[in-house]
């Protein structure tokens, strides 16, 4: 957006955004239980999911500008394009039409959330966008408007403005926070080499269904609910689930040998998180999850290791 625009004096909203630069903290996410359903006609698959946001974070600064850019630094830096493709690009020209504003903001993303590794990177992205910009334009949309807006740009977007841990169902862009009393859980992420794109891990899904080669559907996740409830992270390992790790194991076989060497480790769950390849493993303290990640990082199965902990809130103003 190159036109000319300028604040006027009736221009309330303009006038009530923030003058200086603002800026927004994102989590990641894993899934606590992936239950993929059938392939709807528009191209998704129902969904029945537990998302978990984790200690895992990016940032977005927002500032006052004649025109739309964004720059990055950190993970991804070179492989992610700029343009008008990169979701955090298309939430803010959403966000401002739906608005009717111009958009028109300096961007700046400084990444920790690996590109396609399963962790709702570019939603996360995505998510910051929205809440950074709302503030800088002063707009004020309620948490529903900007979930609305959120699900028109992805399916964990909306979880990602959310955070906690909370139910998804339909594509996943109906979200629903988990009745549990806050609990820290422990995890250990390993980061793999290269992503894997989301709608191939679904596809391959798909072909292993109609080939009969899939393993049996994990299901609601009811027990998972319990397991939350009961805080136990020994019961909490028995309930986690996830439909597509076959899929990525399919496409990535290299991942099994990571899933072994953490549970090995003394992990007392490892999974795929979300369409992978980054494995989480959940781990009974911080001393457990440090043995776990010493045995990944000594086992040289994987590119990185981080601990980390959930649930922590979605996107935010910091
Ligand atoms: O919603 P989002 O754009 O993040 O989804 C990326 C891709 O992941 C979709 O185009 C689709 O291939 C796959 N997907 C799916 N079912 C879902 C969510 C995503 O098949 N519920």
């Amino acid at each position: 957006m190159t036109e000319a625009w300028r604040p006027d004096d009736e221009d309330e909203r303009f006038r009530r955004g923030a003058r200086g630069s603002v800026k927004v903290r994102v989590p990641a996410k894993i899934n606590l239980r992936l239950a993929v359903g059938p392939l709807r006609p528009d191209g998704y698959h129902e969904l029945s999911t537990v998302y978990h946001a984790v200690a895992l974070y990016d940032e977005l600064t927002a500032r006052r500008a004649d025109t739309l850019t964004l720059t990055m630094d950190g993970e991804g830096t070179g492989e992610l394009a700029l343009d008008e493709t990169n979701l955090v690009i298309r939430a803010v020209r959403a966000l401002a039409a739906y608005a009717r504003v111009p958009a028109q903001a300096r961007l700046h993303l400084r990444k920790q959330i690996p590109l396609a590794g399963g962790l709702a990177g570019g939603s996360a992205d995505a998510a910051a966008a929205l809440v950074a910009c709302d503030e800088l334009w002063g707009i004020g949309l309620s948490r529903d408007e900007l979930a609305t807006l959120a699900a028109s740009i992805g399916s964990d977007v909306p979880f990602l403005l959310h955070g906690g841990t909370a139910l998804g169902t339909g594509r996943g862009e109906a979200v629903s926070p988990v009745l549990a009393r806050p609990a820290t859980w422990h995890w250990v992420l390993a980061m793999a080499d290269g992503g894997l794109a989301t709608p191939a891990v679904y596809a391959e899904l798909d072909r292993l269904r109609a080939a009969g080669a899939a393993p049996d559907p994990v299901g609601p996740p009811d027990d998972l609910l319990a397991a939350l409830r009961q805080r136990d992270p020994q019961v909490l390992a028995g309930a986690l689930g996830n439909d597509l790790q076959p899929a990525a194991l399919s496409l990535r076989p290299a991942l099994a040998q990571v899933l072994d060497t953490g549970v090995a480790a003394g992990a007392l769950a490892g999974l795929v998180s979300g369409s992978g390849p980054t494995c989480a493993f959940l781990a009974r303290d911080t001393a457990q999850a440090e043995t776990v990640a010493d045995a990944l990082h000594d086992a040289a199965v994987c590119r990185d290791v981080h601990l980390t902990h959930g649930a922590v809130p979605g996107a935010r103003l910091i």
